[in-house]
Formats: structure tokens, C-alpha cells, sequence
């Protein structure tokens, strides 16, 4: 087991990476006497590893369980006052303790609710999902979408800890843990050439979900998470560099309705829209923009999707990450190290969009 410190300016706190950590989890939450504790999950995830996780209770203090159906649609404000009501009607108090057992959208919509629920009850992170536990689970940002887009409304609230079990992604379907390990491959890339080079080599072990592979790779995208959420908490700097690919990866999808690809696969083609800019600069070495776009091949296959080059760009523009008059990109400038610019032209991404568009093209 590792255990990989988050300090920043607002919070400290430990993230643990290993295996069989439910008893940790129960050990390390001080169950003190009286306290509500609340699991909020989905029902998929429950049916298989509920048993397991209940077992880690002492008999006298089983939590209350709540459930968020699975899917973005739900990560709504309506799901987050109908939880609300469910915890008030259970008798949860200002002392109540939240638990976000689940994949990215359980640990976004439960820090939020945790965040508001009496204006703040204290939670933990226990994400079930290889892009929870690389990122989404570290740093603090909780919250829900609106119609008008993605994670329009939230707030920052840390988790008392965050207990990544790697034991739980033996049951995530082999489409989200390549999502999620594209994620991976961005820390690497942005800023950890040695884990960068390790996903370069054991692809397969990785893929074959071998643990030690795993549990190298998790705690190293961690490990940059923490460090990079320690220097700069609210992004007003260096977190912008965690939005390597997330430029044209949030227009694809917008542009495809969140529907055709999963979110870290929409990032992949976004990482090699920003290495052919990177390329056509001269701010990359081809050999090193080669290894790089080898490596997010390495763990496709990528889904195809169509969209209009006007629409993607049109979607790029909203982005909420741009400021107004320019285009923000993360470019890489080699192996484990990347830059944040500000103006790229329309130009620059209409040539990088019509070129992931024809290799995209269904
Ligand atoms: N807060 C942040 O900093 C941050 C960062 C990145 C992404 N996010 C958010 O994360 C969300 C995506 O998260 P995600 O990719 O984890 O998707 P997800 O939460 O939708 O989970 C993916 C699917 O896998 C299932 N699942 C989860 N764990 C499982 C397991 N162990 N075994 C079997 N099935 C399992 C879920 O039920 C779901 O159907 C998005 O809403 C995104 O906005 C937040
Ligand atoms: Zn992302």
C-alpha cells in the first residue's frame, strides 16, 4: 500500500493506493459513536462489491446506503436535492460522513453534495474507476452539470482521504479502463517522463490489468496529481497543464452529444490534435511527438466519431477553460514537460481539427 500526501493551501490530506483497502477505509474514518455514515454508489457497482465493502463495517455501525443511477444524466442538481432529502429524512446532521464509492460521477455529484449538504459535511473518496483514481478523486473540484454544459455549477471540497483500491477495477469494463489509463498517459506526457516511458513499455501488462503494473501506474498519475493541485489549487496557473487534450477532447464531446465517446478517449484525440500543433511549431521533436502519439495508440483502440469541423470549433470556442480573445492550449514540449499557451490562431486549430476529423471519420 502507498500512501501519497495531497497538501494544498486549503486542505491536506492522504490518498491511499492498494489492494483489499476497505478495512482501511473503515479504520481510518473514526467511526465515532453516534456519526451517520452514508455510502452513496450506484447500483452496478453495489451488486458487486456491496457484500465486500459492508464487511468491512463493524455489525453496530453499517452505513446507509444511497444510490445514483449510473450515467452523465444524473449528474444533476434534481440528484443532488433528492439525496439531500434522503439524508435529512435519515436523520444525517452537520456530523454525518459521506462516502463517494463509485466511478468519476459518484465522486463529483457525492463531493458536491457533501460540500452543500448543511453548508458541509466532511466525505471520502473511495473511486472505482481508473480515471477516479488517477484524477477526477484528487484535487477538490465536486459538482454537476446544467443543460448548458458540463460541470457548470460545483465547488472545491476536499475528501478526508481518498482509498483507491485497485482490487475494485478487476470488474470495470475494458472500455473505461483504457479510457481512464489515457489519463495516465497525459500525466506522463505533461510531467513524469519515467511513468511516461513505463506506459510506453508494458502496455500490455498494464492492459492485462496485471496488479503491480496497475499500482506503478496509478500512484505515479496520482503522485503528479498531488503535486501539481499542491502548487496550484484553484488553476489559476500551472493545473492548467491537466488540460493537455481537454482543448478539442471537451469539443468532440460536446460536438458528439456526450454520447459516442467515453471522456478520456475524446481526450486522446484531443492529445494528438495538440501534438501536431506542438509539431508545427517546432516546440516538440518529431521522434518525441512520435513515441507519444505511439503510446496513446498503444492504448486503443480510439473510437471513430464524425462532427463538422465548424461545429468542433465553434465547440472549442466555448470552452470554459478559454479566456475571451484566445485560444488556450497545453502543448507539449517534449517528454514529461508542457507548456500552457494562449494563442493559438483559428488558423492552427481549424488545420488540427480537419486533421483529426479525417482520421476520426467513421
Ligand atoms: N473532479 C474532477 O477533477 C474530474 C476530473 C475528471 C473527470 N471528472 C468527471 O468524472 C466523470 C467520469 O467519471 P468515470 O470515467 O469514472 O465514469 P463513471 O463514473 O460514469 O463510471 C463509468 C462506468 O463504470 C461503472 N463502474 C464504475 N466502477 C466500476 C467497477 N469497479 N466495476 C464495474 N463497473 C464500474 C459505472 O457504473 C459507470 O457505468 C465525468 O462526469 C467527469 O466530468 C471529474
Ligand atoms: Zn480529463
Amino acid at each position: 500500500m502507498r500512501k501519497i500526501p495531497v497538501k494544498t493551501a486549503s486542505a491536506e490530506y492522504p490518498v491511499y493506493v492498494g489492494f483489499g483497502l476497505f478495512p482501511l477505509l473503515t479504520r481510518r474514518i473514526a467511526l465515532k459513536s453516534g456519526r451517520r455514515v452514508f455510502v452513496l454508489t450506484s447500483p452496478e457497482i453495489w451488486a458487486l462489491w456491496g457484500k465486500r465493502f459492508l464487511a468491512a463495517f463493524p455489525r453496530g455501525a453499517q452505513p446507509t446506503t444511497l444510490f445514483l443511477p449510473a450515467g452523465e444524466p444524473y449528474k444533476r442538481l434534481a440528484q443532488v436535492e433528492r439525496l439531500a432529502g434522503e439524508m435529512a429524512a435519515a436523520g444525517a446532521d452537520r456530523s454525518g460522513l459521506l462516502i463517494a464509492f463509485g466511478g468519476g460521477i459518484v465522486g463529483d455529484l457525492g463531493g458536491f453534495l457533501a460540500a452543500i449538504y448543511m453548508r458541509g459535511i466532511e466525505y471520502v473518496q473511495a473511486p472505482t474507476t481508473l480515471l477516479a483514481q488517477v484524477d477526477s478523486s484528487v484535487g477538490g473540484k465536486t459538482g454537476v452539470n446544467l443543460a448548458a454544459g458540463k460541470n457548470l455549477i460545483g465547488s472545491f471540497h476536499h475528501p478526508l482521504a481518498v482509498f483507491a483500491d485497485i482490487d475494485v477495477l478487476q470488474t470495470l469494463p475494458e472500455r473505461e479502463l483504457r479510457a481512464g489509463l489515457y489519463e495516465s498517459v497525459k500525466a506522463g506526457i505533461i510531467r513524469d517522463a519515467a511513468l511516461f516511458r513505463f506506459m510506453e513499455r508494458n502496455a500490455e501488462a498494464i492492459l492485462r490489468r496485471e496488479p503491480a503494473a496497475l499500482e506503478r501506474v496509478i500512484a505515479a498519475s496520482i503522485r503528479m496529481k498531488a503535486e501539481v493541485v499542491g502548487i496550484d489549487e484553484r488553476e489559476s496557473g500551472l493545473r492548467m497543464i491537466l488540460n493537455f487534450g481537454h482543448t478539442l477532447g471537451h469539443a468532440i464531446e460536446a460536438a458528439t452529444g456526450y454520447r459516442r465517446l467515453l471522456h478520456g478517449e475524446a481526450i486522446a484525440w484531443g492529445m494528438l490534435a495538440a501534438l501536431r500543433i506542438a509539431r508545427k511549431r517546432g516546440t516538440v521533436s518529431a521522434g518525441e511527438a512520435e513515441r507519444m502519439e505511439r503510446t496513446i495508440a498503444a492504448y486503443g483502440p480510439t473510437p471513430e466519431f464524425r462532427a463538422s469541423v465548424d461545429r468542433l470549433m465553434a465547440a472549442a470556442g466555448r470552452d470554459k477553460k478559454n479566456r475571451a480573445g484566445s485560444r488556450r492550449f497545453v502543448l507539449p514540449r517534449g517528454i514529461g514537460d508542457a507548456v500552457v499557451v494562449e494563442d493559438v490562431t483559428d488558423a492552427e486549430m481549424e488545420d488540427t481539427t480537419r486533421a483529426i476529423l479525417a482520421t476520426a471519420r467513421l
